[in-house]
C-alpha cells in the first residue's frame, strides 16, 4: 500500500474526530503486516486526561481485533505543520512495532514526511528489558 493511499484513508478517519475541547481534529490509518487497515481518531472526555490520540485508538482498536504487528500508520491533522505523534503514542507503537514501522506525517496540503519508529523513538524501554531479567 502506497503512503499516499494510506494517507487518505486517515483523512477520511478524522472526520469522526471527536474533540469539543481542542477543537483539534485528528485522523489515523494503520497498516498491519497481513494488509488488513485500522483507522482511529482521536476522542476527548470533559476530564482532558482520558482523552485517546488517533494513533493509540487505531493500535488498540487492531490489537483488540487480535492483529499484533504493523507495518505502518499515517497520522493526519490538517495542520500546516506536519504532525507528529505524542510520546505516549510513540512508547505504544513501540510496544506492538519494530524499529522499521514507517510512520507517515502529513500536513494540510496532503504533502508528508516519513520517519521510522527507530527514529522518532531511539532506545525504546521495551518488554525485552523485561526478559533480560529472567
Ligand atoms: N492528538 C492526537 O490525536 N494525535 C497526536 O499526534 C497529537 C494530539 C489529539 C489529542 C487531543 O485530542 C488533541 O489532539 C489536542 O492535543
Amino acid at each position: 500500500m502506497h503512503e499516499r493511499e494510506l494517507m487518505k484513508i486517515a483523512l477520511e478517519a478524522r472526520k469522526n474526530a471527536y474533540a469539543p475541547y481542542s477543537g483539534f481534529k485528528v485522523g489515523a490509518a494503520l497498516l498491519a503486516r497481513n494488509g488488513k487497515i485500522y483507522t482511529g481518531c482521536n476522542a476527548e472526555i470533559s476530564t482532558y486526561s482520558n482523552t485517546i490520540c488517533a494513533e493509540r485508538s487505531a493500535v488498540f482498536k487492531a490489537v483488540s481485533e487480535g492483529e499484533r504487528t504493523f507495518e505502518a500508520i499515517a497520522i493526519t491533522a490538517g495542520t500546516d505543520d506536519y504532525i507528529y505523534p505524542c510520546g505516549i503514542c510513540r512508547q505504544v507503537f513501540a510496544e506492538f512495532c519494530d524499529n522499521d514501522f514507517k510512520i507517515i506525517c502529513t500536513n494540510a496540503q496532503h504533502k508528508y514526511e516519513v520517519y521510522t519508529l527507530g527514529e522518532l523513538l531511539p532506545k525504546a524501554f521495551k518488554l525485552k528489558n523485561y526478559n533480560d531479567l529472567l
